[in-house]
């Protein structure tokens, strides 16, 4: 009780220096382009005493109640975002991660960092009116930045979410072969599974199932992303273990529950034996069937595994009336609301791996090895229950959802997703017009509505 008062006591007494001093605590540089004032910014104000993995533990962790405050704050300040990263990127000129740059935006205009515990050590960390007022200016330029060229109506120009391309440039010889693989059963030991077995294109590019299931009748641990618009991810797989598709590609057919083949040689010599795939392949890779060109014209096909032309992607064109007035409503929940932060960027997620929640895992039980997530990968605690942000695109046609597969419905996951990561409830009616704003998201492959 008394450590609480003592608490509460520190807390008014640093609002009021805070009050006091914050006007002019700035040392800001009188002028900059927006990327050196938002460097200055995360710098001046210590942000990366609790987001950078390099941060030094202070000395007052030691002390007793307050140490313990900080401690937890620094770890959990990083697994909510590295700060560190993006700051290289901004002194090297690059742009910085979709979700990196909304999380930033929404902080300034809530103004909630740093967390008042620090203010009271730290009061000079405040961020002062004008250093959120840089911040949010920065978010706004580098929204536009990246979404030049996209095909969004200028007055679309800086929203979070941008509209798929219609096309990208591909090597259409590779993907042609890469096509033909995808849904080739000699990828596997006996002949009996595709990639298209877990991906179908007629499915949404999952399965629909809780797992996958694979060789000999075999099921997998973890839920199946769509392949479609995979090739807009940061990376690849839940935990992030595969830096793109071409190295994704190479990891079912020799996985023992997926495809189950003995090595590459034995699917390289079955498809040898095949004189018309070993002719077209020699057309396009001089070395002729090898397990780098088959994952190589995998990834390329998946290239044109894009789905443009949603009814939010013909809004954010400029079409006013593709989307209905609870859609729209929905798409300003979302973003109200916090879900664009994670969920953000042309393919609304698959730019960042986020900590679900462990009240989530606390409340399904259960935990097993897949729901540690990125620490998979990393062995690192503040990865613990982190997953790459999946996509929205055609959420609605590939139920069930989250990593364990153990969400039916959109309105589920929704409300899920409004308690574990955006820590609110809302309204039915609300929930409702987010869903059908999720629903709007479906897009086209070959000129069709996915199903
Ligand atoms: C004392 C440690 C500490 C300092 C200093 C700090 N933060 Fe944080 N930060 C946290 C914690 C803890 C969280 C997670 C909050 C939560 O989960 O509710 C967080 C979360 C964030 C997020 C993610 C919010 C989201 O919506 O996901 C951003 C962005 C952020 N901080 C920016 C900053 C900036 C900018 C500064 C410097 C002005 C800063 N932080 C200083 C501890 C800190
Ligand atoms: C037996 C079912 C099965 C087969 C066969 C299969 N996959 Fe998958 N695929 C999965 C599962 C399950 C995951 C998620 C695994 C994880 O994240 O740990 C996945 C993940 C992926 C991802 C990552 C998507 C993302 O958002 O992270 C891509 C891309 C993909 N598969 C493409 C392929 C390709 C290409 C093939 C054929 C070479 C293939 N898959 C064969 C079940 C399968
Ligand atoms: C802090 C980041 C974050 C925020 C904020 C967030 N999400 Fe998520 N979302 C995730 C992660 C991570 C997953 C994967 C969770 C898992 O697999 O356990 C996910 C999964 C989902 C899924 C399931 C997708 C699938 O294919 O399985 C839906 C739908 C979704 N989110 C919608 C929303 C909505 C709507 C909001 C706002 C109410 C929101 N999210 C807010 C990070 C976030």
């Amino acid at each position: 009780m008394k450590k609480r008062l003592i608490s509460v006591v520190a807390i008014i007494i640093a609002v009021v220096l805070i009050a006091v001093f914050s006007a002019n605590s700035t040392n800001l540089p009188e002028n900059g382009t927006p990327d050196e004032l938002m460097q200055a910014v995360i710098l001046e104000n210590q942000c990366l005493s609790c987001h950078n993995p390099q941060a030094p533990v202070p000395f007052y962790a030691k002390i007793p109640f307050v140490g313990k405050l900080i401690a937890y704050d620094m770890f959990a300040g990083l697994r909510s975002i590295d700060l560190n990263a993006p700051l290289v990127n901004l002194q090297q000129g690059k742009p910085v991660a979709d979700s990196v740059r909304e999380k930033l935006l929404r902080v300034a205009q809530k103004n909630t960092m740093p967390p008042l515990q620090y203010v009271v050590v730290h009061w000079n960390s405040w961020l002062t009116k004008a250093e959120r007022q840089v911040i949010i200016d920065w978010a706004m330029y580098a929204r536009r930045k990246a979404s030049k060229g996209m095909p969004s109506a200028e007055e679309f120009k800086a929203e979070p979410v941008q509209p798929l391309p219609e096309k990208v440039e591909i090597n259409s010889a590779k993907a042609a072969l890469g096509k033909i693989l995808y849904f080739d059963t000699r990828l596997s030991g006996d002949n009996t599974i595709s990639c298209a077995s877990c991906h179908g294109l007629n499915t949404g590019g999952v399965d629909r199932s809780k797992y996958s299931k694979g060789i000999k009748g075999q099921f997998g641990d973890i839920n199946a992303p769509t392949v479609f618009n995979a090739a807009l991810n940061f990376c690849q797989f839940w935990d992030g273990r595969a830096k793109n598709l071409e190295e994704q590609a190479g990891g079912p057919p020799l996985n023992p529950v997926e495809m189950g083949s003995k090595d590459w040689d034995e699917i390289i010599s079955k498809l040898n034996k095949d004189a018309a795939l070993k002719a077209e392949f020699a057309k396009v890779y001089p070395d002729g069937i090898t397990a780098k060109n088959i994952t190589n014209a995998i990834a390329e096909f998946e290239l044109t595994l894009l789905t443009p032309d949603s009814k939010f992607d013909r809004y954010l064109k400029g079409d006013k009336t593709a989307m209905t007035k609870d859609e729209i409503e929905g798409y300003e929940l979302f973003k109200e609301h916090g879900c664009a932060t994670c969920h953000a960027g042309v393919n609304l997620g698959g730019s960042s791996f986020e900590y679900m929640n462990g009240d989530y895992f606390a409340h399904r039980g259960n935990i097993a090895k897949p729901d540690l997530g990125r620490l998979n990968q990393t062995k690192s605690p503040v990865d613990e229950h982190k997953f790459k942000t999946p996509t929205l695109r055609n959420v609605a046609v590939t139920a069930p959802y989250y990593h364990d597969g153990s969400v039916a419905t959109l309105k589920q996951a929704t409300e899920l997703m409004l308690k574990h990561q955006c820590r609110t409830t809302l309204p039915d009616s609300d929930v409702d017009k987010i869903v059908k704003f999720l629903e709007a998201l479906t897009g086209k492959y070959e000129g069709k509505l996915l199903k």
